[in-house]
């Protein structure tokens, strides 16, 4: 386990002085909205407000997990413990990142612990679902995911699922056996809500279809276009074999502008968009597609390290500013209003989208 602690904080550090980001865009310039001139509101009327899970929140943008347990956990906690004020501040949930470090070492927990600084922030656990396979050895339960929730006092826990990680690691987890049977026997149990994350290759919409069917709360797409977990194996990967495999799947996955549109239109289920968000028109497109949140990690992680929670808030006033002003534009009062203006599908989005579902019915219900 003393691994797996090493093996976040490389990752932490490639992030920061790498590019670790996809070589392809989210999809999201595929998207339009049309220029509303007669907008008939008042820009400061624009309400941001998202309801999920029963909880109210004041913007629609989500901190995805990114850490815990890292070596000398001082610094995961930092990072933590400055994004966890943030969304305090903001009213906005928070994940953290995954705690299979914690349920192993429990001494990590602190790492973990934002509820000191951040009492009324809804909080998301973390843990993965190769740890849940019927062919892990000591497979977790419901009970390593009570602990994950309750030691730290979360809301809710993300199962976050990364075949595209493990399978380019040389260490990674490659059993994905009998892991939906799993997650549907934790969810029959388990009292708090669970989403499914992907963290940068997307969730189609069988896959969506089956989370759904076992009773999963929300959908986390994390799409192809943000950070790529291949690109960061690629730079921890120790000799030629594994520099190729990892450089050739750099760019493997679903968009997330696509992934969006496919989950909206085949469950409803709540989604929050993640995976290469970098402005408030594209998370207010992800929005009208039907998202109830747009989530974003790397751009949070470079004044997260620092403890600088001025500038993390300053990152995502930027694009709610941004969010607020297309929707004046295209004359949204609200969220619920987004989701109703007119959307125009081009180019390789529309090709996807076009053999994969209704189109013209999707966007006409989102
Ligand atoms: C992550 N992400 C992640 N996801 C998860 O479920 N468990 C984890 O432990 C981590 N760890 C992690 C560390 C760092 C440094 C980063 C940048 C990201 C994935 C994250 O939640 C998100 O899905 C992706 O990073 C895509 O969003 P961005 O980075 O493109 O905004």
């Amino acid at each position: 386990e003393e691994l797996t602690i090493i093996r976040k904080f490389e990752h932490i550090e490639h992030c920061l002085r790498r590019n670790v980001q996809a070589h392809v865009s989210n999809g999201f310039e595929d998207v339009h909205f049309v220029h509303m001139s007669l907008p008939e509101i008042d820009k400061d009327e624009v309400d941001l407000s998202v309801e999920f899970l029963g909880r109210k929140f004041d913007y629609p943008i989500f901190i995805a997990g990114m850490t815990g347990g890292t070596r000398g956990s001082q610094l995961a906690g930092k990072i933590n413990k400055t994004l966890a004020q943030a969304a305090q501040e903001l009213n906005i949930p928070m994940g953290v990142g995954s705690q299979r470090a914690m349920i192993r070492k429990p001494e990590t927990w602190e790492s973990y612990y934002v509820r000191d600084v951040a009492p009324d922030v809804f909080l998301v656990g973390n843990l993965g679902a190769p740890q849940f396979a019927e062919t892990m050895p000591g497979r977790y339960g419901v009970e390593e995911a009570l602990k994950a929730v309750e030691t730290i006092q979360a809301d809710a826990l993300a199962i976050h699922l990364n075949p595209l990680q493990e399978s380019v690691q040389p260490e990674g987890d490659t059993q994905y056996r009998g892991v939906l049977k799993a997650l549907a026997e934790l969810k029959a149990e388990f009292p708090y809500p669970i989403i499914a994350k992907e963290t940068g290759a997307g969730v189609s919409m069988e896959v969506a279809i089956r989370l759904e069917s076992i009773g999963i709360d929300a959908i986390d797409v994390g799409g192809l276009g943000g950070t790529s977990w291949s690109a960061v194996e690629y730079y921890r990967a120790k000799d030629e074999m594994g520099r190729n495999l990892a450089l050739r799947f750099w760019d493997w996955g679903i968009k997330t502008a696509i992934s969006v549109a496919e989950v909206r239109y085949s469950t409803d289920l709540p989604i929050i968009a993640t995976g290469g968000m970098r402005d408030g028109i594209m998370m207010a497109k992800a929005l009208a597609m039907g998202a109830t949140f747009a989530g974003v990690a790397l751009p949070l992680l470079r004044p997260a390290v620092k403890g600088d929670v001025e500038g993390v808030i300053k990152v995502l006033q930027r694009y709610i500013e941004e969010i607020r002003n297309a929707m004046f534009l295209v004359g949204a009062k609200n969220v619920e209003e987004l989701r109703k203006v007119p959307l125009v599908v081009t180019g390789f989005t529309r090709e996807w989208l076009e053999q994969r579902i209704e189109l013209a019915s999707y966007l006409r219900g989102r």
